[in-house]
């Protein structure tokens, strides 16, 4: 019998991996390519949606090759993505029309002032459960039907439609515009501020409290379903899954019961628990999201805290300050010192996003003497990451009324055994990191196998997850309470910061 696989698509913040997983869950082949990050002003963040698409039909048959097969042998591909990133196109050309507006981007913080203002704005939270801010998509739409000529009047006679990462791609693989199938999961849906978490339907109310025509919006599907059969790439494949990439991971952790979770560190880190299948409001500052929803099943929900920067910080010490010249070089550099010699570095570079969600705040270096080195910078750099989470896990505990037990971890700065030890001293809980470090991209393959039969059911699913790596807490508690508050109050320097 020819043996069958399951491909990902990971359409990432930086770049876009393909990888094929075998049936036990191991990675046969990975290709990957990045693609241009475009900073227009300061603020702007932008990506091409065409160079995205364009990677993609470049590395799918790559990944192919190398495993050895063809499409023929691919039971379905499932697709994880960047979220809340905005692309508009045309739907008879397939062109876009403007860049995609980057999660990152805060060009709409005036716009969010002002909606957040309207005498109506609680409606957003209640429908959607979600703060305003800058980074969902909505307030970008408004941005955009506001600011591109013409534009509205188009997506009102549904010549131009939107769509997060995962919904371009789904229309290009099924046929773009000859037939391309229009549709998004319920875990990008619920990042949008448009889709109601109870109805997992696109909301009048909050369609109107922005403006979104809805002649523009794709149909909302779950995560686990056959959207389509693709045309494009993968001649023939069914095109199984769609789930945000941080979802993705949430089901490649196989975090499939209440009170389990998640914490991925790549740019951004995000920390998601599976609350279960009723939506939790947050009241301290966390996000109330679809966790993932397998067909006719009803939805799991999730709260998310969403740290914007954790490896960029990293990047920018590399790029930006050329301290070190590769990212693994910070934890040699910071093993130089003992501890961080006083030094708080609070990256807030596009504002505060969870708990804070101050779109205003801007990053700060405090303790600086002349004592400090860049062994103690290199420090303060990991310790951010550790702090951020840190904020994040309160906030999970407060408004879950579970205290969170283990973290399991992945992301590129796990191999960060430094930042791995001192996320666990922090929490005060052990942290543990699969086999398999491509939990994104391993959780879109799982649920495309689920969808068409590949593999039989979640309790499958967890048997393929074991542990490579554990970090035990050893701090003195004493040392971890006064650094936090050392953090806190470097967080209070970083706020009201703009006139
Ligand atoms: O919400 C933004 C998140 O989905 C981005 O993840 O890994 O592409 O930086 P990543």
């Amino acid at each position: 019998m020819v043996e069958r696989y399951v491909m990902s698509i990971d359409q990432g913040t930086t770049s876009t991996r393909c990888i094929v997983f075998d049936h036990a869950g191991r990675l046969v082949s990975v290709a990957q390519r990045e693609h241009r990050q475009l900073f227009p002003r300061p603020g702007w963040v932008e990506h091409d949606a065409v160079e995205i698409w364009r990677n993609l039909q470049r590395i799918a048959p790559q990944a192919l090759a190398q495993a050895g097969v063809g499409p023929e042998q691919i039971a379905a591909v499932g697709i994880a993505n960047q979220r809340e990133t905005t692309v508009m196109w045309d739907r008879h050309t397939g062109v876009p029309v403007a860049p995609a507006i980057v999660w990152q981007d805060t060009r709409t913080d005036t716009l969010v002032d002002e909606l957040a203002r309207r005498p109506d704005a609680h409606v957003v939270k209640q429908r959607c459960g979600l703060p305003l801010a800058t980074y969902f998509s909505a307030p970008t739409i408004c941005w955009m039907l506001t600011h591109i000529p013409g534009l509205r009047e188009r997506a009102e006679r549904g010549d131009v439609l939107f769509g997060t990462m995962e919904s371009w791609l789904i229309w290009n693989l099924t046929g773009g515009p000859d037939g391309g199938v229009h549709v998004t999961d319920v875990t990008n849906a619920s990042r949008t501020l448009l889709m109601n978490i109870h109805t997992l339907e696109w909301d009048d109310t909050l369609l109107e409290f922005f403006g979104v025509p809805r002649a523009m919006l794709p149909r909302i599907r779950p995560s686990v379903q056959t959207y389509g059969v693709a045309r494009r790439v993968v001649p023939g494949v069914r095109i199984a899954a769609a789930l945000g990439d941080q979802q993705a991971a949430l089901f490649g952790q196989t975090c499939f019961s209440r009170g389990e979770a998640k914490c991925t560190y790549g740019t951004g880190g995000f920390l998601l628990l599976n609350t279960g299948t009723e939506p939790i409001g947050s009241t301290h500052g966390l996000l109330t999201t679809v966790g993932y929803k397998v067909d006719d099943e009803p939805a799991v929900y999730a709260l998310e805290g969403s740290i914007a920067i954790t490896g960029a910080l990293v990047q920018w010490f590399r790029d930006r300050l050329g301290l070190i010249n590769s990212a693994p070089e910070i934890e040699t550099l910071a093993r130089t010192v003992e501890d961080n010699g006083g030094c708080y570095i609070v990256p807030a570079f596009s504002g505060l996003f969870a708990p804070h969600w101050r779109s205003d705040a801007r990053g700060v270096i405090v303790g600086l003497t002349s004592y400090i080195t860049k062994g103690h910078l290199a420090r303060a750099v990991l310790e951010a990451t550790g702090w951020q989470t840190r904020e994040v896990v309160d906030a999970m505990n407060a408004d879950s009324g579970l205290t969170l037990k283990t973290l399991k971890v992945d992301g590129g700065m796990t191999a960060d055994n430094l930042l791995m030890q001192f996320i666990a001293d922090v929490l005060n809980v052990p942290v543990v990191r699969p086999m398999v470090a491509e939990t994104v991209s391993l959780g879109a393959a799982y649920a495309a196998g689920l969808a068409v039969g590949y593999w039989p059911d979640l309790e499958g699913l967890r048997r393929n997850w074991h542990r490579a790596g554990q970090w035990l807490p050893d701090m003195d508690a004493g040392r971890r309470e006064q650094e936090y508050d050392n953090w806190k109050r470097a967080v209070e320097r970083t706020l009201d910061w703009i006139r």
